[in-house]
């Protein structure tokens, strides 16, 4: 069992991804390519380590994603334009401070473009909807300075008709509360300034009781605990200013058990192979809990506190105070 953050480790697991070209996970997972430069370069700013990684390299690599035809950036080079990638591009290049090297407007009509009769959003040109897409539109679109272009209203109509009597949002309108979908939905609703679409006592009762005894979160009742839920649960209380329902230290130990000591990463349980997206998300989760020597993250944006502070987007979320070292 690990009682400490194995940054050091962590660092050079992060570092080490991209230069696996050769192995056949590298190939199987080209569709989350861009999504996995973003949990890294986050996680590595998180660690304190925000030049771990080449940064001309990286906005090269985002520059060589982008889609002429549709206005977007692919997952990977070659790859057809989707929402969820080119928010991931817009959220690099913002950490990286090159966001003058992409086209805003054509992208701002590209997301704009996605959005439905209904106020749900498609996460590209086949039509899936989500509310996943529909947080990622709002989200690209607060970083992009275009918010302005939405259509605000018919939007939160649609999160508010995904509400359930649980208090907390599906993935369609009818759909099953999930701790992923109450991330995106209320993370939305903030960035909207419409928290009072939200039934704040009953979501905060639901997300506090997805602590199991082992100190991990799931992210549906009769569900196994998953790091990951340790930033979809956590974002959402943050928002509802609840943090403080959760066992911090209790938290904290589990995601420290579930990283593996000798190569860096963080799993999904204890036991398991890690992999960059709970990397990511147990940093993340781990920073919001306060741990000690993290940067703050802002859970709305899953970025850098000081980076969403610095466009003027950054709200008062509750957060933990940091322990000490
Ligand atoms: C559950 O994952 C998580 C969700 C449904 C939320 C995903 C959110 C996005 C893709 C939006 C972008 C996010 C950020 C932070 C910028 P899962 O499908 O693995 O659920 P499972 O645990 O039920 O399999
Ligand atoms: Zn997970």
């Amino acid at each position: 069992m690990s009682s400490e953050l194995a940054i050091a480790q962590h660092i050079k697991y992060i570092q080490a991804l991209g230069k696996q070209k050769d192995d056949l996970i590298y190939h199987k997972t080209a569709h989350l390519r861009m999504n996995a430069v973003y949990w890294g370069l986050t996680a590595t700013c998180i660690l304190g380590r925000p030049d771990a990684l080449d940064r001309e390299e990286m906005i090269a690599y985002v520059m060589s994603c982008w889609d002429d035809e549709a206005g977007g950036f692919g997952a990977h080079t070659g790859h057809d334009a989707h929402i969820h990638s080119t928010l991931s591009a817009i959220q690099i290049m913002v950490m990286q401070d090159a966001l003058d090297r992409i086209d805003i407007e054509r992208v701002t009509q590209f997301i704009l473009s996605l959005q439905q009769p209904s106020g749900v959003f498609a996460g590209d040109a086949f039509g899936e909807v989500d509310t996943r897409f529909l947080y990622i539109a709002v989200n690209a679109l607060a970083l992009l300075g275009r918010l302005g272009d939405l259509d605000q209203e018919k939007t939160v109509e649609y999160v508010r008709q995904c509400r359930n009597y649980d208090g907390g949002f599906g993935r369609i309108v009818g759909s099953e509360s999930h701790a992923g979908q109450v991330f995106v939905c209320t993370a939305a609703l903030a960035i909207l300034d419409r928290l009072d679409v939200i039934d704040e006592p009953t979501l905060a009762w639901w997300l506090a009781e997805r602590q199991l005894p082992n100190g991990g979160l799931n992210g549906r009742p009769q569900k196994l605990e998953d790091v990951c839920y340790s930033f979809w649960a956590l974002s959402a209380l943050s928002v509802l200013r609840k943090l403080h329902w959760i066992d911090a230290a209790a938290l904290t130990s589990f995601i420290l058990s579930a990283q593996d000591m000798e190569v860096g990463g963080i799993a999904d349980r204890p036991g398991n192979m890690a992999d960059i997206f709970h990397t990511h998300f147990g940093i993340a989760g781990l920073s919001l809990v306060g741990y000690p020597g993290l940067v703050d993250l802002d859970p709305v944006f899953c970025m850098p506190a000081s980076v969403i502070e610095k466009k003027g987007l950054r709200k008062g979320w509750e957060a933990l105070p940091r322990q000490k070292v």
